[in-house]
C-alpha cells in the first residue's frame, strides 16, 4: 500500500484512517501487506531501523535526491518510510495553507524510491496506491519503466479518496518529475494545459476503486466529475466503488478514548455523562443538559457545505438547541464561524483546531451530527457517529447516502440552506420524542461497518488482479 497519510503516522483526513485500518484488516485476513510513507517532520526517526541508507534518485538532469528507507512495525504491518529531509521534513503534510510549491518533486520522489523498495526489499503481487501523490506509481511502471522487467507482472490498483484533489501542475512540471513531453497528451497527462497526474494514475493503473458505490456513480457524471468524467467513464468497467469501513477499535463508546464515561445500546447512561463533559469543554452552563445538542468535526473546506450553513447561520441560530463544531482549514470559513459563534454566545461554540480528543468528545457527547456536504466520497465522521448512537443530519451524497437512512438518521437532498435547515428541524422535532429516538440511537448502533466486510471486498479485487 503506498499512500501519502496512514494512522498512526501522519492525518489530515479519512485517507489515513482508511490506509491504517485496511492495512490491518488485511493483515488479520491472513494477507501479507506492507505500506509505505513519506517519513514527515511529525514521524520520529527513534525507533525506526533503517533498511537503505543511501540511494540516489534522479528525477531530472541536475536534480537528485539522497533517499534513505527505514521500517517500523505497527500492529503487525510493517512500515516503510521514505526519508528525504529536504523534501519532508516541514511542518505539515502538504502544506498550509497554501501547497508547497515542490509538491511535484516531493511525490515523485517518494514514487521512484518506493519502487526502489519493490525491486529491492520488499515485492509485493499488487501495488495498491492511494491518491494523486501516488498516481505516479502507475505512470512510472507504464511508461518509462515499461521495458523493465523488475516490474513486469505488478499489478497496480489505485484508489481515488476525493477527486476534488487532482494534483494538477503547470506543463513543465512533467520535465520536474522526469516524465518526457510526450505525455502531454490529452489521451495521457495533458489536463487543460497543465499537467495532472491523477488523470495520468486513471489511464494507466489495471483497476481502479472509489470509496463509496453511490460516489462511483457520480464521479462518472459531470457534476461531481471533476473535468474527469469522461476518462472515468471510459474506465468504467475498471471502476469499482468499495465502501469504506469504520475502525471501531478507535471509534467505539464502549472502548474508545477521551470518554468522560462508556457507554453501549443497552446502557446508554454514560452517554449522558458525555454530553455534559462537551457541554463543559465548550463552556455551557449544564442546564443545557436538556436541550438537543448538534456537533460538527470538519476539515474546513468548500466540499464540506459551510455555505449552506452560512446561508441559514441565523435560523439556525434561532432553534432551540446547542451546537458545537470543530474544525480546521480555509481560513475564509475560520472566520465565517468565528463570527457567528461571537454573534451568538451561549447557542454556538466553535473551536477552531485539529484536535482528536475534542474530535471523540464530540462524537461522545453531541446527539446529532451534522454533515451538508456539497459532495462526500465516502466519509467517516457519520459512520462512527452511527456507533456512537450521534444521530447524522447529512446530504444525501456519495457515502452519506450509502451509509445513513431515514431509520437511521435524516437526509436531505438539494444542496440548498432551506434543505438543510428543513432536515435539522425535522431532527430537533423527532427528538421530542424520547422513546423514539432511542430507538433511532440503538439501530444505528446496530449497524456494522468494520472493516471486515471492506478489506473482503479489496481482497477478492486484488485476486482477481493476480489471477
Ligand atoms: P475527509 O477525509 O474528507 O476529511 P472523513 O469523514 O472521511 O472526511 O474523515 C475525516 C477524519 O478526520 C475523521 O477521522 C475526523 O474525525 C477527522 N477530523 C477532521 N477534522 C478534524 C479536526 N478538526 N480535528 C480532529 N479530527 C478531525
Ligand atoms: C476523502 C473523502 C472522504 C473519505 C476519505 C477516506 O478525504 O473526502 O469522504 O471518507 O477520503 O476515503
Amino acid at each position: 500500500m503506498v499512500a501519502s497519510e496512514a494512522v498512526p503516522y501522519a492525518k489530515t483526513g479519512g485517507l489515513a484512517d482508511v490506509v491504517g485500518a485496511l492495512a490491518a484488516a488485511l493483515r488479520g485476513r491472513g494477507m501479507e501487506v506492507a505500506v509505505v510513507l513519506p517519513r514527515y517532520r511529525c514521524v520520529a526517526r527513534e525507533g525506526l531501523a533503517c533498511v537503505q541508507d543511501s540511494l540516489a534518485v534522479w528525477l531530472a538532469a541536475g536534480s537528485l535526491h539522497d533517499v534513505s528507507i527505514w521500517r517500523a512495525v505497527h500492529g503487525e504491518v510493517p512500515y516503510y518510510f521514505i526519508d528525504c529531509p529536504p523534501l519532508y521534513d516541514r511542518d505539515g503534510l502538504y502544506g498550509d495553507p497554501a501547497d508547497f510549491p515542490d509538491n511535484p518533486e516531493r511525490f515523485a520522489v517518494f514514487c521512484q524510491a518506493t519502487l526502489a523498495l519493490v525491486r529491492d526489499h520488499w515485492r509485493p503481487d499488487v501495488l495498491h496506491c492511494h491518491d494523486w501523490q501516488t498516481a505516479l506509481v502507475p505512470i512510472y511502471i507504464r511508461t518509462r519503466l515499461a521495458a523493465d522487467p523488475s516490474f513486469m507482472g505488478l499489478k497496480i490498483l489505485l484508489t481515488i479518496h476525493n477527486l476534488g484533489y487532482q494534483g494538477i501542475f503547470p506543463k513543465d512540471a512533467l520535465a520536474r518529475v522526469g516524465l518526457g513531453q510526450s505525455l502531454f497528451r490529452p489521451d495521457a497527462l495533458e489536463f487543460y494545459g497543465r499537467v495532472n497526474l491523477l488523470k495520468g494514475g486513471i489511464q494507466y493503473a489495471d483497476a481502479l476503486t472509489t470509496v463509496s458505490p453511490t460516489y462511483a456513480k457520480e464521479i462518472q457524471e459531470p457534476e461531481l466529475g471533476f473535468g474527469l468524467d469522461d476518462l472515468l467513464r471510459a474506465r468504467g468497467d475498471a471502476l469499482h466503488g468499495l465502501l469504506n469501513g469504520a475502525d471501531y477499535s478507535h471509534w467505539n463508546p464502549e472502548t474508545g478514548p477521551y470518554q468522560a464515561a462508556h457507554y453501549s445500546a443497552e446502557d446508554l447512561s454514560g452517554k449522558r455523562l458525555c454530553k455534559a463533559d462537551l457541554l463543559k469543554e465548550f463552556g455551557f452552563p449544564t442546564e443545557d443538559l436538556e436541550l438537543p445538542l448538534l456537533g460538527m468535526v470538519s476539515r474546513l473546506d468548500s466540499q464540506k457545505g459551510f455555505d449552506l450553513i452560512e446561508e441559514v447561520a441565523e435560523e439556525l441560530a434561532a432553534e432551540d438547541c446547542r451546537i458545537v463544531i470543530l474544525g480546521s482549514g480555509d481560513p475564509k470559513y475560520q472566520a465565517m464561524l468565528r463570527d457567528w459563534a461571537k454573534a451568538n454566545p451561549g447557542r454556538i461554540a466553535v473551536r477552531i483546531a485539529y484536535d482528536n480528543r475534542v474530535a471523540h468528545q464530540i462524537e461522545a457527547g453531541a446527539d446529532m451530527f451534522l454533515m451538508p456536504s456539497r459532495y462526500e466520497p465516502c466519509g467517516l465522521n457519520q459512520i462512527y457517529s452511527l456507533r456512537y448512537g450521534t444521530v447524522p443530519v447529512v446530504r444525501a451524497t456519495g457515502g452519506l447516502a450509502d451509509t445513513v437512512d431515514e431509520t437511521t438518521g435524516f437526509k436531505f437532498r438539494d444542496y440548498t440552506g432551506e434543505a438543510l435547515l428543513e432536515a435539522v428541524r425535522q431532527a430537533l422535532a423527532a427528538y421530542q420524542d424520547r422513546a423514539g429516538w432511542t430507538e433511532r440511537m440503538r439501530r444505528g448502533m446496530a449497524q456494522d461497518f468494520s472493516w471486515n466486510a471492506s478489506a473482503a471486498r479489496y481482497a477478492a479485487l486484488y485476486e482477481s488482479l493476480t489471477g
